[in-house]
């Protein structure tokens, strides 16, 4: 190789080398590589050598450029990795600061999480503990243990999410959990009577309009003991909405409807005043007393224990409660709605401070 080629490429790798950034390197990069740059420069002289020594010119050439690309290619790895470094130290948060003044008021408690400490407070206040279940259910726990058995109508009706446990697995297929009421069972099987528990949860149907979302929020609640009757329901329930609309009285109606899982059962509707709309009836929850069927399938005797069920759709009471048109926008993740509706992070629910003060 010509002394002219090894000298040139001592030049390129020490600017190579002492290149401080990234843009230093391009620069070097098109000074060497470019279309006016010195390599492609020297590749032009090829066609004034005499025939012989063309064949050894143009490899040495292509042999220094290769070698070149990939110091170039070096450096810039390890310039990337430094900038890398550089941004993230300048970006660097101390989270052991103390909290800025009025950090508080930054976030905002989207409605629906409000709204599902409100019911908490208000029917722990009742006496009412705490039960969950897992989003992913068994077929047998959503439907069959609650007297839905397979070919039920009312499986159409949940208009269900099936999973497979695996792909291309022959088990009974999962669900996604069409209601909390599956929480019903997975309670009475792991616990003995007096049971009474509420269970707020998410739960998923295939569904998708300006009233139902594919997830919405429900709330589970249930009471078995032995002399439990539909008198305990309907206080409960009646206490439960004059608390959670913060009224003194609140017009509620009892409507006959059906269930696998409750006989007999019932909707429960609010009168619109307790929201300012008089005149109007607002559909809150489905509740019951509790199927034998039901009470059977979890090992209890349905001749010893009874008690009642509900469940309410915790994202429809928010809007009833807080006036919110959209069922949608409440799952849109849209920061301007959450300034408007959201609530202040440090205002916790409390009956005894005003549950939405
Ligand atoms: N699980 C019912 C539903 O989602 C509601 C319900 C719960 C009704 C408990 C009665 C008792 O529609």
């Amino acid at each position: 190789m010509s002394t002219e080629l090894v000298a040139l490429e001592h030049t390129l790798v020490a600017e190579i080398t002492t290149a401080a950034d990234l843009k230093a390197l391009e620069e070097v990069r098109i000074s060497a590589l470019g279309k006016k740059g010195r390599v492609p420069e020297l590749m032009a002289q090829l066609g004034k050598l005499p025939p012989e020594e063309k064949k050894a010119f143009g490899q040495a050439v292509n042999g220094l450029r290769d070698r070149v690309t990939t110091s170039l290619e070096t450096r810039k790895t390890a310039l990337s990795a430094g900038a890398l470094l550089e941004k993230l130290k300048a970006e660097r948060v101390d989270v052991t600061l103390p909290v800025r003044a009025g950090g508080g008021h930054d976030g905002r408690i989207h409605p629906v999480s409000q709204v599902w400490d409100e019911v908490i407070e208000i029917f722990a206040d009742m006496g009412f503990s705490i039960a969950e279940g897992p989003d992913i259910e068994t077929d047998d726990l959503n439907f069959t243990k609650l007297n839905i058995p397979e070919e039920h109508p009312a499986r159409q009706e949940h208009d269900t999410f099936y999973m497979r446990s695996q792909p291309g697995s022959t088990d009974a297929p999962l669900v996604l959990r069409t209601h909390t009421s599956p929480v019903q069972i997975r309670t009475m099987l792991a616990q003995k009577p007096p049971i009474r528990i509420i269970a707020p949860g998410r739960v998923y149907r295939l569904d998708s309009d300006a009233t139902h979302t594919p997830m919405f929020h429900q709330i589970e609640g249930l009471v078995i003991d032995k002399a439990t009757h539909l008198g305990h329901l309907k206080w409960t329930l009646t206490e439960f909405a004059k608390a959670f609309f913060e009224v003194d009285d609140v017009k509620m109606r009892f409507r006959a409807s059906h269930f696998p899982f409750t006989e007999p059962s019932m909707e429960v509707d609010i009168g619109a005043e307790a929201i300012g709309k008089p005149g109007k009836w607002l559909e809150i929850l489905g509740s019951g007393m509790v199927h034998p069927n039901v009470i059977r399938n979890c090992g209890l005797d349905p001749d010893v224990y009874q008690g009642f069920a509900f469940g309410m759709g915790i994202d429809r009471i928010a809007m009833l409660k807080y006036g919110i048109p959209d069922l949608r926008a409440m799952f849109a993740g849209d920061l301007r709605w959450l300034w408007h509706y959201g609530f202040s992070a440090l205002d916790m629910p409390s009956l005894a401070g005003g549950l939405s003060s």
